[in-house]
């Protein structure tokens, strides 16, 4: 492993990888494996070496499907004494209910109910070993959950199924006292032709109707809802303001097409900024934070070998850096903060009715509405476009 990424980082900086980004054998729709297989304990051993915090794993990444009990005990043994040694943490783990043929109609909204009732129990025996490794955060993300054809769900009864599902697993984590948040991940397709809860927006609401949605937010990955056309800054924003916003999976996309996995920044680079500017600087006016773990969800692309593999884990966590100091410079630079004047940044946080101010003066306020120049109001500038380039040119380094 020879990479010599221009940030390194360390323990402080709370990245963290999944253990199948690195493990991915580059087996896809049209290829077989361009990759062997890697170990997993000593995929961790690198990542650690490379800076990184911590690591995170569904079930199966770990402990091979359909291991024995005892097989079993010794990988999950074995691992540990590995996190001791490097010092790792594991702050989420989820759960594989896509890959073995039973999952192929879903695992949680399976028309089958035996499928139905052998995921919950899949997913249940997974919190057991999420509260074990002393995880903060078990992800569910439903690839399965959905269709191919619109005659082929009741998404009536598939919704209930999944709230039916997620519920049993909060109150399970419940009930043990688990220190565990649920953070479901969503995507609008891949491998279902279509996914139930594609968006954060999705999940968000639905998160609203659970019986136990206390301890239920999301995981967004970057890549995810730009496969939607939609803004990842914006959706990170909306379930921090929620309080929702449990986990990240930060990858890259380029555009609306397949889901890419690119290198955190090897998509929409001045998306990415402005993502890296949220999570580190916070709201411009104060607010919810993110402190959780920066998690990497990506995967090396099928053209690399193994020294591409470590290069694009380094990659990502050097980008990661690099767009932290950029952030801190567009926020320290006297002119960003006389462009956020200009532009009214600062002015959104004053509430729109003053205080103690009723309904019933508001309506009375000639100086609000009878005595208001429309036009002469509407003349006025915002700036927006200067804004962005400030933040442009930081992105770049020019400043
Ligand atoms: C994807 C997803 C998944 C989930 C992971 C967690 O790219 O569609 O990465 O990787 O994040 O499986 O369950
Ligand atoms: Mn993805
Ligand atoms: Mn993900």
């Amino acid at each position: 492993m020879t990479t010599n990424p221009a940030k390194k980082p360390t323990a402080d900086d709370k990245f963290s990888f999944g253990l199948w980004t690195v493990g991915w054998e580059a087996r896809d729709q049209f290829g077989d494996a361009t990759r062997p297989h890697l170990d997993p304990i000593e995929s961790a051993r690198t990542l650690a070496e490379l800076g990184a915090y911590g690591v995170t794993f569904h079930d199966d990444d770990l402990v091979p499907f359909g291991a024995s009990a005892a097989e079993r005990d010794r990988i999950v043994a074995d691992f540990t004494a590995m996190l001791k040694e490097t010092g790792l943490v594991v702050p989420m783990i989820t759960t594989n209910t896509f890959s073995h043929p039973i999952f192929k109609d879903g695992a949680f909204t399976s028309n089958d109910r035996q499928v139905r009732r052998y995921g919950l129990r899949k997913v249940l025996r997974n919190v057991d070993l999420a509260a074990e490794l002393g995880a903060q955060t078990f992800v569910m993300w439903g690839g399965r959950e959905g269709a191919e054809y619109d005659g082929a769900k009741d998404v009536n009864a598939a919704l209930d199924r999944y709230a039916e599902g997620v519920d049993t697993v909060a109150a399970y984590i419940k009930e043990k006292g688990y220190g565990l948040r649920i953070a479901i991940e969503p995507k609008p397709n891949e491998p279902r032709g279509d996914i139930f809860l594609p968006t954060v927006g999705h999940a968000l609401a639905f998160i609203a109707r659970l019986d136990h949605g206390d301890i239920v937010g999301v995981n967004p990955e970057t890549g995810h809802e730009q496969m939607a056309g939609l803004n990842y800054t914006t959706g990170i924003a909306q379930a921090l303001w929620q309080g929702k916003l449990f986990h990240i999976d930060l990858n890259g996309q380029r555009s609306i097409k397949y889901d890419q996995d690119l290198v955190f920044g090897h998509g929409d680079l001045l998306s990415a900024f402005f993502t890296v500017d949220l999570i580190e600087n916070g709201f411009p006016n104060g607010g919810p934070r993110y402190d959780g773990p920066r998690h990497f969800d990506y995967k090396p692309s099928r053209t690399e070998g193994i020294d591409g593999v470590w290069e694009s884990a380094a990659a990502n966590m050097s980008t990661y850096l690099l767009l932290k100091e950029r952030a801190a410079a567009y926020r320290a630079d006297p002119e960003v903060t006389a462009a956020w004047e200009a532009s009214g940044i600062l002015d959104l946080a004053q509430p729109t009715l003053g205080e103690g101010e009723t309904l019933a003066d508001l309506l009375a306020d000639e100086s609000a509405f009878e005595q208001v120049d429309a036009d002469a109001l509407g003349e006025r500038h915002y700036a927006f476009v200067k804004l962005n380039q400030l933040a442009v040119e930081h992105a770049l380094g020019a400043r």
